[in-house]
């Protein structure tokens, strides 16, 4: 089976009325996003922190995934399909694509605020869509926070991500800006016969190398597509 590797941002969920980070002029629902996704804002205040991400997890838990989201999953009956997104919500997994790595992580988790949090591989289920800064804690005792890598964060998953763009036979890019690094760099590290598109309004060569075919469209119309030039 040839392996189709989906790389996905926020632009994957707009369909889903998840909104965007750029799209939204600097401005990520109402925030600014150092007041709100980063270590230092997190020392600051983290009960904003806590209550920005427990509105973001209500959010995601009321969205449902869209039809790009189901096309990628339904893809697996003809490809070894591996999604890497840089998306911390779960719709392509209620899609149904089984093999998803999360480069920013998953907001349906939850992991310790501790010295390592950056680099920790113990996550703990979030019941519901509230975390507590004062009662949700570790059992190190330290408070629990979201798992989300916040800018300026390691980001401890881009080796396996890494690893599939170069392994990869087909490589798909839906909805991101490529704006934030390190993980914007995979577009450059797939193989030279490799086939690859870029699915964005916004898709153009300023972003992505010529090896890449652009479909200047939203990531419903773009995934229609694209499953058509596949399947034809
Ligand atoms: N759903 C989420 O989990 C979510 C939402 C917002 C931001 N973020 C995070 O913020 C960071 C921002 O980087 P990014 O590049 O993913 O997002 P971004 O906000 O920088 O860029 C969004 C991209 O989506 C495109 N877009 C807008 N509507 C679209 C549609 N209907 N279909 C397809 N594409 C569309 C835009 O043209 C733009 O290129 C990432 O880490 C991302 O995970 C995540």
């Amino acid at each position: 089976m040839q392996k189709l590797v989906v790389f996905s941002g926020a632009g994957m969920s707009a369909e889903s009325g998840i909104n965007t980070f750029r799209d939204s002029d600097g401005l990520w629902e109402q925030h600014r996003v150092e007041d709100v996704a980063t270590p230092e804002a997190w020392a600051r205040d983290p009960e904003l922190v806590q209550r920005f991400y427990n509105q973001r997890r209500k959010n995601i838990l009321n969205a449902q995934p869209n039809l790009a989201h189901h096309l990628i999953a339904q893809l697996q009956e003809q490809y070894d399909v591996h999604v890497i997104t840089q998306n911390i919500d779960d719709l392509h997994e209620r899609a149904g694509s089984t093999q998803v790595v999360h480069l920013h992580g998953n907001i349906r988790l939850a992991k310790s605020s501790g010295p390592n949090a950056q680099y920790t591989q113990e996550f703990y289920p979030i019941n519901g869509t509230e975390l507590d800064f004062k009662q949700d804690q570790c059992p190190a005792g330290y408070p629990l926070r979201p798992h989300v890598v916040w800018f300026g964060e390691a980001v401890p998953a881009y080796e396996k991500a890494s690893a599939l763009a170069q392994q990869a036979d087909i490589f798909v890019v839906i909805g991101t800006s490529l704006a934030v690094y390190p993980v914007a760099g995979l577009v450059h590290e797939i193989p030279a016969k490799c086939k690859a598109y870029y699915i964005d309004p916004k898709a153009d060569y300023l972003r992505v190398p010529k090896q890449y075919q652009l479909i200047a469209d939203t990531a419903v119309n773009g995934m229609k597509a694209l499953v058509k030039q596949l399947l034809d």
